[in-house]
């Protein structure tokens, strides 16, 4: 039995290992929904305008790159079979947000987060210890991540150019997906982070979307 479970964690050690080259250097396996701008116009924009929304499809690439890791660090470890499954299936949406930002990136002549390793480490280090913490308290930090993503998307959807239809189209679908993760966490059994942490996650991601807009 003992050696069943440290078989199953070595083999989950293996999948996250993968996954993470994956979501950094390969191309992440979406779910097959389709491209959400698929249908609009691409817009005709002058200079300003499109490295704003290079920049900011940059920043939501790189945000897709650390939801993955952080998903796959707290799967890796969660305790409750049922947490673990439902973590991974919100880990495969978020492979879809990142191959949307791609091809929109692609799309804008634009390239990735040169960090996106940074990224994915730091990101899965923070799942990790957030699944040891405890499935409880791993589902509560989803909650508020995603709640966080949920602002931050809000913020994007302003900031970006009018006239940029597709990129406000994966944006909005993101941030549809993003909310039903919260709930999915909150009704897995999600407890609310002390405030501390809240401001801590706060800044790490603040760090992040700074960064990967330049670089
Ligand atoms: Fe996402
Ligand atoms: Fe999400």
């Amino acid at each position: 039995m003992e050696n069943n479970v440290r078989f199953g964690l070595f083999d989950r050690l293996i999948i996250s290992f993968d996954n993470g080259l994956q979501t950094v250097f390969g191309k992440p396996i979406p779910t097959g929904r389709s491209y959400p701008g698929e249908n609009l116009p691409e817009a005709d924009l002058d200079e300003a305008d499109r490295r704003k929304s290079e920049g900011l499809m940059r920043v939501n690439h790189a945000g897709e790159v650390s939801a993955q890791a952080l998903y796959q660090g707290q799967a890796l470890v969660a305790r409750d079979e049922n947490v673990r499954s439902r973590l991974s299936k919100s880990a495969e949406e978020e492979n879809d947000h990142l191959v949307w930002c791609e091809q929109r990136l692609d799309e804008l002549g634009g390239h990735k987060s040169y960090l996106n390793a940074f990224w994915y480490v730091g990101s899965f280090t923070t799942g990790l210890l957030a699944g040891v913490a405890g499935d409880k308290w791993s589902l509560g930090f989803v909650v508020e991540t995603e709640h966080q993503v949920v602002r931050h998307l809000e913020d994007h959807l302003q900031k970006l150019p009018a006239e940029d239809q597709r990129s406000h189209a994966i944006l909005e679908q993101m941030k549809e997906d993003e909310r039903h993760h919260a709930t999915v966490a909150l009704e897995s059994g999600a407890v609310e982070l002390p405030s501390p942490i809240k401001k801590m996650m706060t800044l790490q991601s603040k760090v992040m979307t700074t960064l990967a807009y330049w670089i």
